[in-house]
């Protein structure tokens, strides 16, 4: 535990502000992710998620703020930074006409990685795509899409990752899936920094969840403390506790559906 805690944040957010013309989409936010820990980026669509990943992974300047990932400064040490992280978002990267293999394999080539083909199939293997390595992306499912899209995002090991709705789009199945895979690349000590607007995936996932809401983060806690801040329902000899999506509303009210317009 002390280690964890004395140890500089894989990710430290520090008053970041974003603002495109008159819309101020990052009013503050501040936060910071322990390394080797799951963060869940909890808001509703048109909240700013994608804006703050965008920010971490140097593809955007904040206005005002600092931000460090992997103790590089984001503005004044992208480079470093970008060769620290990964980043996987929404829209795949995937060549649908290549084979799983061979999709690995170019990433691999385009990283100038010895041993592309070895790199390749232990993607495959570590993803349970050893199957389909030879079949055209074309033909995945969605879940398989996704493993094999974080897969490519994974080539040369960055200790930080970044998931922006990593199961926007997916069935079911292939959400839990996804999930397996979060989990175990963190059990493998990478940094998981994950985006989501549903509830049950960072209640599954998460070591602590962030609430971004209107600009800034209205709470971040693990989730005891967040359904600590309603107090449990009490009936006659149950006990319930809240479930996250309760304060989740009870946090941001009912207009946690049109916050998007709202700070147009
Ligand atoms: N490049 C841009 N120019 C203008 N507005 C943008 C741009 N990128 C995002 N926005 C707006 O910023 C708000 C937050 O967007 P985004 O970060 O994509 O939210 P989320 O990922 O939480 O759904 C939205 O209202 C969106 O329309
Ligand atoms: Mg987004």
């Amino acid at each position: 535990m002390i280690s964890t805690e004395t140890r500089e944040p894989a990710i430290r957010v520090q008053a970041i502000t974003k603002s495109f013309k008159d819309l101020h989409v990052l009013r503050g936010v501040d936060f910071d992710v322990a390394a080797g820990s799951i963060f869940a980026l909890l808001g509703s669509n048109g909240a700013g998620k994608t804006t703050l990943v965008r920010i971490l992974s140097t593809l955007l300047k904040a206005n005002t703020g600092t931000a460090t990932v992997h103790g590089f400064d984001v503005s004044s040490a992208p480079g470093e930074v970008r060769r620290s992280i990964s980043l996987t978002g929404q829209f795949a990267a995937i060549d649908d006409m290549l084979t799983g293999r061979e999709n690995l394999v170019l990433v691999a080539k385009l990283r100038h990685m010895k041993n592309p083909g070895t790199i390749a199939d232990d993607m495959l293997a570590r993803f349970s795509l050893t199957d389909a390595g030879n079949r055209r992306a074309a033909t995945y499912s969605g879940g398989m899409r996704r493993r094999l899209d974080i897969a490519m995002s994974l080539i040369g090991d960055p200790p930080i990752i970044f998931l922006d709705e990593p199961t926007t789009g997916l069935d079911p199945q292939a959400r839990i899936e996804v999930w397996q895979t979060v989990k175990e690349l963190a059990k493998g000590g990478t940094t998981v920094l994950l985006t989501t607007q549903y509830l049950d995936e960072a209640e599954q996932l998460a070591d602590r969840i962030a609430i971004l809401h209107n600009g800034r983060i209205i709470q971040n806690g693990t989730l005891a403390e967040l359904k600590q801040l309603l107090p449990s329902a009490k009936i006659e000899y149950v006990e319930k506790q809240p479930t996250l999506e309760e304060v989740f509303l009870a946090l941001v009210g009912d207009d946690a559906a049109s916050a998007g317009e709202e700070s147009r």
